[in-house]
């Protein structure tokens, strides 16, 4: 039982007239004026839009084997303060979630803690090696359910192991979330392959890399009458590649991460490894189409990969630095910025965007749920004119490898709470 909250002058959606919402026994109770109960807690949310709490469909949490970079512990006080509900902690821990043990591991951890929803997602082959394809139907009916396969940081490059894995899937209701990359074709890369990479000397990692996998398992989902989403898309090409196989009617969703929204490859110049992530940061153009395909519904979804790495596997030269950055608590404000501010997305959008949409690629029945009486009460408010500086350490994670230190950015996260408990207030957990 948790106590209730009266939420004050909030409007749902950023839309119409503000109103006040009472969430009582983990449910909205009541939505638009109603009486302070007893023992209630306030929230002054006036000027702050409600949105259901979002959900991230790729975080590295890095629990078990690199706890000296994030924890579950501290990747759920990220998201909470980030405004999710749920995250899906992506495989490729040490050792790999490739088992029942390990994802039930990560599960119950997250369960312990109960800041945000914790979804193991399982390797699709053992070890991430992609040669044996690993117990997928043991780790789907063990107690964490695991409901997306991925065998994320590398692709399942092997076309009959892609095949298994999506029909294997689909038996078991569950998804395959793909990281295109064809490894023969990103031997040695190092950032986007053009103009900039190679001014500066770096080998490069063409967008055909990550279209040609994405053509292949859109035919290969297709074939087997199978669900394939597609993790981090980078290019305007596999916008175009998307679009062609949702035209056919083919069932693939697909993710664009808040940096690929922003940044770009511009970056480079200042061989700063912060900005080393994979698939790397691409063209302006291609990060103009990203941001299109997503208003558009092409792209389905935000989701951060979350990446969070130690100093010294960052702050050393680029080519030895592992790539990724963090994402949980930046990611609204990202699309706020990117998104809201010019237009493309308005905050029923960013819902959308940030929240039903992977509720619904991942099969949650709890989360991204419509604001509305009886509904469970997981939900986020964002003050939507507040502004926000960075700073990598003082983010939740216990790395800080931002690429956004030191920017001034738009919309704050006031709020979250899971099954109607406050889980982050004005910037702290509760
Ligand atoms: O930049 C990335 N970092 N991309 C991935 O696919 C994996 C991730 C990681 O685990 O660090």
């Amino acid at each position: 039982m948790t106590d209730p909250v009266l939420i004050k002058g909030t409007r749902l959606y950023g839309e119409g007239e503000p109103v006040d919402v009472l969430v009582e026994n983990g449910v909205i109770a009541e939505i638009g004026a109603p009486a302070a109960a007893e023992d209630v807690a306030v929230v002054d949310a006036r000027g702050q839009v409600l949105l259901p709490g979002f959900v991230d469909l790729h975080t590295h949490l890095r629990e078990p084997g690199r706890e000296d970079t994030e924890t579950i512990e501290s990747g759920s006080k990220a998201a909470a303060l980030g405004g999710y509900t749920a995250v899906f902690a992506m495989a490729n821990t040490d050792p790999v979630a490739d088992n029942a043990v390990v994802v039930e591991h990560v599960w119950r951890r997250g369960r312990e803690i109960g800041l945000v929803d914790v979804h193991p997602v399982g390797a699709v082959t053992l070890g991430l090696a992609g040669e044996k394809l690993a117990e997928l139907g043991t780790m789907a009916k063990s107690a964490a359910r695991v409901r997306i396969f991925s065998d994320d940081g590398k692709c399942v490059a092997d076309p009959l192991i892609m095949r298994r894995a999506l029909e294997y899937s689909t038996a078991l209701g569950a998804v395959v979330a793909q990281h295109a990359e064809e490894p023969r074709l990103t031997v040695g890369a190092q950032a986007h392959e053009g103009e900039r990479a190679s001014r500066l000397g770096y080998t490069g990692w063409p967008a055909s890399a990550e279209e040609s996998i994405v053509a292949r398992d859109c035919l290969l989902a297709e074939h087997a009458g199978a669900r394939l989403h597609v993790c981090h898309v980078s290019t305007a090409g596999t916008a175009d590649v998307l679009r062609w196989a949702k035209d056919r009617g083919t069932r693939v969703s697909a993710e664009v991460t808040p940096h690929h929204l922003l940044l770009t490859d511009e970056r480079l110049a200042t061989y700063d490894p912060v900005n080393k992530v994979n698939p790397p940061l691409r063209t302006e153009s291609d990060a103009e189409k990203l941001r299109a395909a997503l208003a558009e519904g092409v792209i389905d979804c935000v989701a951060t990969d979350h990446a969070p790495h130690a100093v010294q596997d960052k702050d050393c030269e680029w080519a030895a630095a592992k790539p990724g950055m963090l994402g949980l608590q930046t990611a609204v404000s990202i699309v706020a910025g990117t998104m809201v501010r010019t237009g493309l997305l308005d905050w029923r959008g960013v819902a959308r965007v940030m929240s039903e949409r992977p509720a619904a690629i991942a099969g949650l029945p709890d989360q991204g749920r419509p604001l509305a009486e009886g509904e469970p009460a997981n939900l986020v408010l964002v003050d939507p004119d507040a502004e926000w500086t960075v700073r990598g350490a003082e983010l939740a994670s216990i790395s800080d490898n931002t690429p956004y230190e030191g920017m001034r950015l738009p919309g704050v996260v006031t709020a979250t709470l899971l099954r109607g408990r406050i889980t982050s207030r004005e910037g702290k957990i509760r």
